[in-house]
Formats: structure tokens, sequence, C-alpha cells
């Protein structure tokens, strides 16, 4: 297969294809991580810049890293030191930095769509890095290749994503990612935090994880955001721990193979204790490696051949 896209926007438009060989191509560049060495020269010659408009510690370092492991050489954008300050426009920034003749833009964007806009108005690759409560498609991808690694299928498993559903751009990008493998996704999280037309989306949604995790293959924990206690969609932390927080015994009603899943930051003790996210049933650190590899493989797909 030849994948013939300019940028990547997110999972929604992707086909199954695209993405069953976006996984197929990360399987090579995972295995560069594991050599002494792990360099390859593919990008040589290319500048990727990353623009980051919100805090990140994973995606930000993981996008370095890969490209760093391409050989591309990086440009690290911080909006805050940046004439942005002056009242220059984003995408007139864009543009000036493209005119300096690089290769892609790695954004990351708290406005949902931010991406799109670049990707119309700029001839180079566009990678969305996470745009608002929108999408995350590399977060997604590297989520979808860790359980494809230790389940070695995605079709007919299921999946419950407990959480505040609303706000996660990860949720809606799995969501999408995971469905059009044939995996079956649950939601789960105070209705408050459950947006609408979950069910169009093919989703089924439980309002305690007492009900969600029965049976499932896996468990995807999400980070509660402590801020929407203020705008009152939580009645407390100390209750959303009461009812949601993955603990053992809940952890007991899914299957006794299941995978423990966090895309990070975690809130220790409050969607899951230490012990679960520390334990033998956790799988968090080999999203973060895969994080590596797949954006490895985008933007070898978007680059190395234009
Ligand atoms: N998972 C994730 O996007 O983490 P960061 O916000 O640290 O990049």
């Amino acid at each position: 297969m030849n994948f013939k896209r300019k940028d990547l926007l997110g999972i929604q438009d992707l086909s199954k294809e695209e993405i069953l060989f976006i996984l197929e191509t990360t399987k090579s560049f995972r295995e560069v991580l594991d050599r002494p060495i792990k360099k390859v020269p593919t990008l040589r010659g290319r500048t990727v810049v990353n623009l980051f408009f919100e805090v990140s510690t994973r995606t930000r370092m993981s996008f370095e890293l890969a490209e760093k492991r391409l050989s591309a050489d990086v440009l690290n954008f911080s909006s805050a030191n940046s004439s942005l300050v002056k009242g220059e426009t984003l995408l007139d920034t864009a543009k000036n930095i493209l005119a300096m003749k690089v290769d892609c833009f790695v954004l990351r964007h708290p406005v949902p769509g931010t991406p799109h806009l670049l990707a119309k108005k700029l001839p180079i690759p566009i990678i969305n890095a996470g745009d608002g409560a929108h999408e995350h498609p590399t977060q997604a991808l590297s989520d979808i290749y860790t359980i494809q690694e230790r389940k070695k299928r995605i079709e007919g498993l299921k999946i419950a994503i407990i959480g505040d559903i609303t706000h996660s751009r990860v949720a809606r990008s799995n969501i999408w990612g995971l469905s059009k493998l044939g995996a079956q996704v649950r939601v789960c999280g105070p209705p408050t935090l459950i947006p609408p037309l979950m069910e169009e989306m093919g989703v089924e949604v439980f309002y305690l994880p007492e009900d969600a995790l029965r049976g499932v293959d896996i468990v995807m924990m999400l980070r509660i955001q402590k801020e929407r206690q203020n705008e009152g969609l939580l009645p407390s932390i100390s209750e959303y721990i009461d009812f949601f927080s993955l603990t053992e015994d809940r952890l007991k009603l899914a299957r006794e193979d299941v995978l423990v899943m966090h895309p990070g930051p975690v809130n220790r003790g409050v969607e899951l204790p230490a012990r679960i996210a520390d334990g033998k049933r956790s799988v968090i650190l080999d999203q973060v490696v895969n994080g590596v590899a797949v954006r490895m493989a985008v933007l070898y797909l978007l680059l190395a051949k234009r």
C-alpha cells in the first residue's frame, strides 16, 4: 500500500487499511529502538518544527526523539518566547517559519481544528499532536499498537475507556481507531462527562465501572482534569475516586489477562492507585515507548517520499 496523505490530522478520516499500514510500518521502527545505536538516516536533511501551544511531556519529547532517531533537524517553538506575544497570528508565524524552508510542522493547540487550518493553508505535512478535545491521533496509534503487540489482535476485543470522555481527545481518537479495527468499545464515567450521541459512534455507554468492566480485555483509564470540578461537572475528586477509581475489586470483574492502560499524565490515587499503575497488568510505559516508534512511522510515511 502507498500512504498518499499529506497530513495526519486525526483517526476519524483514516481507513482501516491506512491504520493497519501505519501499525505495520511502526513494527520496523520499534525494532530500531531496541538496537544499541537507535538512529537511522531516513530523514537526513529534513527539518521538522514542533509547535506546542499547550504543556506536554510525553508527546513533545516523543516527537523530538522520533525526529532525532530519524536524523531530521529539529526546531522547538515555544509560544511564550515568540512574536505571538506581540500580536502575530498563528498562520503568519507558521508562514514565516515555512519561509525558512522547513519540511513539516507538528502542532499541539488547545483549539480544535487548528491543525486542519494549517494543513489547508500550507503545502508541507502537518501532524496533529492534540487539538483541544478533538483528536490525538498518534496517542491512539501508540495505544492500538500496544494492544496489538500484547494481544496479537484488535478484532473482537472488549475495551472499556473510563473517565472524562467529553473532554478527552485520546478517547475520541481511540474510539475511531479501535472501532474501525473491530473492537467492541465501551465508555464509562459520570453522566456529566459522557457526551451525547456516543451510541452513534458504535460505542456502549455505562455509568458504573462495575458494569463497564465485566469481561473486558483492556481497561483504559483517562486523566481527570481537576479544573472540571470548578465547572460543576464533578461534585468532588473524593467522590469521583469512590465511584470510578480502578480498585483491585473492580479490576477482578475484567478478564484475568486484562491490560491496564493510561495515556498519561496519571493522577496517582485518582484514576487508579500506584499499585495497579505499576503492577504486572499495566502497560502504561509500553504505550510511551511505542509512542516513539509510531511517531517515527508517521514522520517517515509523510516525509520520506516527498
Ligand atoms: N499523553 C499525552 O498527550 O501526554 P502529554 O500531555 O504529556 O504529551
